[in-house]
């Protein structure tokens, strides 16, 4: 596949171009740790450009576009996401190392995200409120003009569709900087949203560097919303950047995620989603599942199960889509061999996947490794790994389990594997985390289904309605008749 695109990839109100600077940076095949092609590198001029082109199109044709209009081109955006589904899956594959069934996935959530809110475009609206005599009271939701979104490298397309459409579809002009290391699918949704009827300005994308690109966004006077998404040392930064233009913030930062499996669980019903939820993405996945707590009546037999199941794990190439692909870059790679040389030392491996034969030696492969007999308060237990790395960590009572899954500084989301429906309705009020999930983990991806962190893991909630909250502002007009 050709990437020569991405030379001129930086697209600014409806036009492609390379970056101001000339700069480029290499695209990397993770599978491979080949460079497959150049991306062009937006400047800081070329950001100032981007938002004042977003800021034409917010008091422009975009502005002015009804809300039903605005949800039948991302009607039409969907429908043309869907047609390319095949080389949208493969661009994202190659660009982040995903097992081709996972990047499918993740074209056809971007899809979802545009039907959802392309639908609710028209459908969000303000109240009347009672007041004194002689007033008409009412409300108003309006767009915050122009949203910036600072994206990671993990899941592109899916926070293009949380973040970026919910955004569009309640009037705001959008700035997007994707993530260096994979700005590919960013590029080519832009493309296709402009050939399916997106206005000039209304999407603009700026790929670069983390640093240049993303903190001009970040700290841009003509910014009226920011939503962020990656690791929580820069959502500090993008909190205090905002704070200097007093705007508002969405942080989707990172977690360490807790599944509780009591005694009384269904374990066939389990098994699956306590593995899966730990490897998907390689373990890159803000929400994995990445500690599983265990009481202690069944605790021998889920380390057993786990460790069966990890032992027919194989990681490999993306193309070969198997249960795990490379990691994102040798520095993740390096992180995550830290965090395995530590529990190497320090704790008991109970389950190993391996690395197959015939990958390639440039790749930044990580076998799927398994701890148990971890303690709560372990360095493997308490930070994010962002590896196909689990620790199961036993515990006797609600009260116990309670304590520790709530022992870490994140909060996003928890999952809890038990038959007593009391129990789980306790324990959905007691665990501190923006979702909880109830036999089940992760609802398959549920798009309409709010989603944020507390504590470190963020703050604000993106997808389902109440991202359409979060990018519009409220209006209040209190009218005097007599
Ligand atoms: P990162 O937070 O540096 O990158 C995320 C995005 O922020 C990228 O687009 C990057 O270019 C941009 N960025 C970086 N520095 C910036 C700055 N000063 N101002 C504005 N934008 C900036 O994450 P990184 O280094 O790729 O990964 C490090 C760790 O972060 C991972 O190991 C993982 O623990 C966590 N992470 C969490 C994610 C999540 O889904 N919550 C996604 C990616 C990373
Ligand atoms: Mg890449």
């Amino acid at each position: 596949m050709t990437l020569d695109f991405a030379r001129n990839g930086v697209f600014i109100a409806g036009r492609w171009r390379g970056s101001g600077s000339g700069e480029l940076i290499a695209i990397e095949d993770p599978s491979t740790g080949q460079t497959v092609g150049e991306l062009s590198c937006a400047s800081a001029a070329d950001v100032d450009e981007a938002v004042a082109a977003a800021r034409a199109a917010a008091d422009g044709e975009w502005g002015a576009t009804p809300a039903f209009e605005r949800g039948r081109i991302l009607a039409n955006i969907s429908r043309a996401v869907l047609d390319e589904t095949d080389r949208l899956a493969e661009l994202e594959a190659m660009d982040v190392g995903k097992p081709l069934a996972q990047a499918r996935n993740d074209v056809i959530a971007l899809a979802r995200y545009l039907e959802f809110y392309g639908g609710a475009a028209d459908k969000l609206h303000g109240q009347t409120i009672p007041f004194q005599a002689g007033y008409t009271v009412y409300t108003l939701r309006e767009p915050h003009g122009v949203t910036g979104h600072i994206i990671p490298w993990n899941y592109p397309m899916q926070i293009i569709g949380r973040s970026v459409i919910a955004a569009l579809a309640t009037g705001n002009a959008a700035v997007l900087k994707p993530a260096e290391q994979a700005s590919l699918t960013s590029l080519a949704f832009a493309r296709i949203a402009a050939d399916a009827g997106l206005p000039a300005g209304a999407l603009n994308v700026v790929p670069g560097l983390g640093a240049v690109a993303g903190a001009t966004l970040a700290a841009h006077p003509g910014i009226d919303h920011i939503s962020f998404t990656g690791s929580t040392a820069v959502g500090r930064h993008i909190q205090e950047a905002a704070a200097k233009n007093t705007v508002p913030v969405t942080l989707e930062l990172g977690g360490k995620s807790p599944q509780l499996v009591f005694d009384d669980a269904d374990l066939d019903k389990a098994l699956p989603f306590l593995v899966n939820a730990g490897i998907q993405n390689a373990g890159q996945t803000c929400s994995a599942g990445s500690r599983i707590l265990v009481q202690r009546g069944v605790y021998d037999e889920v380390v057993w199960r786990m460790a069966k199941r990890y032992a027919e794990l194989r990681a490999g190439p993306a193309m070969a889509n198997l249960e795990v692909g490379p990691l994102i870059s040798a520095k993740q790679k390096a992180m995550v061999e830290g965090y395995l040389a530590l529990g190497r030392k320090e704790l008991a491996v109970a389950g190993e996947g391996r690395i197959v034969g015939d990958a390639p030696a440039g790749g930044h492969y990580i076998a799927p490794t398994l701890f148990a007999d971890v303690r709560g308060e372990h360095a493997l237990a308490q930070e994010e790994i962002f590896g196909p790395v689990q620790v199961v960590i036993p515990f006797d009572d609600d009260d116990q389990g309670v304590a520790i899954a709530n022992g870490t500084p994140y909060g996003l989301v928890a999952g809890v594997w038990t038959a007593d429906g009391g129990r789980q309705m306790r324990l959905a009020k007691r665990l501190r985390a923006g979702q909880v999930f109830i036999n089940n983990y992760g609802a398959a991806g549920g798009v309409e289904l709010p989603f944020g962190g507390v504590g470190r893991s963020g703050h604000g909630r993106e997808k389902g309605f109440e991202a359409l909250y979060a990018f519009t502002t409220l209006k209040t007009v209190a009218a005097h008749h007599g």
